[in-house]
């Protein structure tokens, strides 16, 4: 399969991508001397890509907003409630086909590599072993890390470490953390310890739910830098929402990107779901209850965009499209400066593959697998303004989603 007329984020022109079997082959100029083959993929002068990628999410909650009641405060502490009951219903079934459902929605919207978080609270490990055949049954949409999630704490929660432990044996691919919710603050750091040394052992990523509250006294950021940074695992790890870092006063917080910068972590922030979920206490003037993610990418980090919820106790709304996030979190991140629209894509594509470590098998390049996206406007600018949409999503060769825009008739 060739792909014609392809324009490429940060080259000139246009390019004829040469697909074989699952490979890229090879990528030259677009000459009009070499005509179209009947099945030639035209991309219109518009931006060929490689996959979206949703870094994080928790396909074992998505779609039971509503189940057994709706969230009527909108916030998290009655979400926590409202999970606790669905939790009771959940089966092996009922997270497999809510996944599997969720997966065709991101797949809709162009995503082809997906992190999820796992509950891993619940001495049965059911979501756990029902997402590692999810991860099976779902390979030629999507490849999905999943991480073993402590959602009510690895230390305060009845034999939390050794689930953590069960849930790596049982194919989790990245070891997950809560410490700011653990019930002290040393219960944090340890938490801490233990899922680096598990991960350091095994040979897992490492995801952690981090700081994720406006209280500026949370600060197990600073914990979990310092151990990437002795261990030198910075670029497996990940350090989750960091919302406290919106509250932090700046004297604080510029020590603190000193330690960052040496630590080499990524950083992943849920725009939507942290506009919502925080800033609950305030009145007036109110937080945004945002990491500093505009700060993050400017001294160097990686920094990248997620959904987090897509219809759950916690965030009503989500339709799998992460350019939705993308324009949500430019705006509330104050990125709409010139600068950061031409390379916004960034945040939901190069730098989220980084962040989950995907390597080679990620990027247009020749040799790299044929997994790309063409999209409906030619730039990463014109893409936001004009709420651009992945028209034709291609997995390993193949098109696997194809969009057929909404017309406009003008009279
Ligand atoms: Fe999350």
């Amino acid at each position: 399969m060739n792909i014609i007329n392809a324009r490429l984020r940060g080259r000139e022109g246009l390019y004829r991508i040469v697909l074989e079997q699952d490979r890229i082959v090879e990528i030259s100029p677009h000459s009009p001397t070499i005509s179209a083959v009947s099945n030639d993929l035209d991309a219109g002068g518009n931006l060929v890509i490689a996959p979206f990628v949703e870094p994080h999410i928790h396909l074992d909650a998505t779609l039971t907003a509503g189940d057994p009641a709706w969230n009527m405060s909108g916030t998290l502490f009655e979400g926590i409630e409202l999970w606790g009951k669905r939790k009771a219903q959940v089966t092996h079934e009922d997270t497999k086909l809510r996944a599997k459902k969720t997966i065709d929605m991101l797949v809709e919207h162009g995503i082809q590599h997906v992190r999820t978080h796992v509950d891993v609270t619940d001495p049965t490990l059911g979501a756990l072993r029902a997402m590692v055949e999810v991860r099976e049954e779902t390979r030629h949409l999507v490849d999905l890390q999943i991480v073993a999630f402590p959602q009510e704490g690895i230390e305060s929660f009845t034999n939390g470490r050794a689930l953590m432990e069960q849930a790596v044996e049982l194919g989790a691919d990245v070891v997950g953390g809560i410490p700011h919710f653990e019930n002290t603050r040393d219960q944090g750091v340890s938490s801490i310890k233990f899922l680096m040394d598990l991960a350091e052992r095994t040979g897992c990523l490492v995801d952690v739910h981090c700081d994720e509250t406006d209280d500026p006294h949370s600060r197990f950021l600073e914990v979990l830098a310092e151990e990437a940074r002795v261990r030198s695992m910075g670029a497996r790890v990940t350090a989750s929402h960091t919302t406290a870092m919106g509250s932090y006063d700046n004297a604080y917080c510029s020590k603190l990107f000193r330690l960052l910068k040496m630590s080499g972590i990524n950083f992943i922030s849920c725009p939507t779901e942290s506009i919502h979920l925080q800033g609950r206490f305030d009145t007036y003037p109110k937080r945004r209850g945002l990491t500093r993610v505009a700060e993050i990418d400017r001294a160097g980090m990686n920094v990248c965009f997620a959904q987090d919820s897509i219809v759950d106790p916690w965030y009503p709304l989500g339709n799998g499209n992460i350019l939705r996030i993308l324009e949500a979190g430019l705006h509330i991140c104050h990125m709409l400066g010139y600068a950061d629209l031409q390379r916004a894509l960034d945040l939901i594509t190069d730098n989220s593959a980084r962040t989950l470590n995907l390597g080679e098998r990620y990027g247009l390049e020749v040799g790299r697998p044929a997994n790309l996206l063409l999209l409906s406007a030619p730039s990463d600018y014109e893409m936001i303004r004009t709420q651009g949409y992945a028209l034709t999503s291609i997995r390993a060769g193949k098109v696997i989603m194809q969009r057929t825009p909404a017309k406009v008739a003008r009279f």
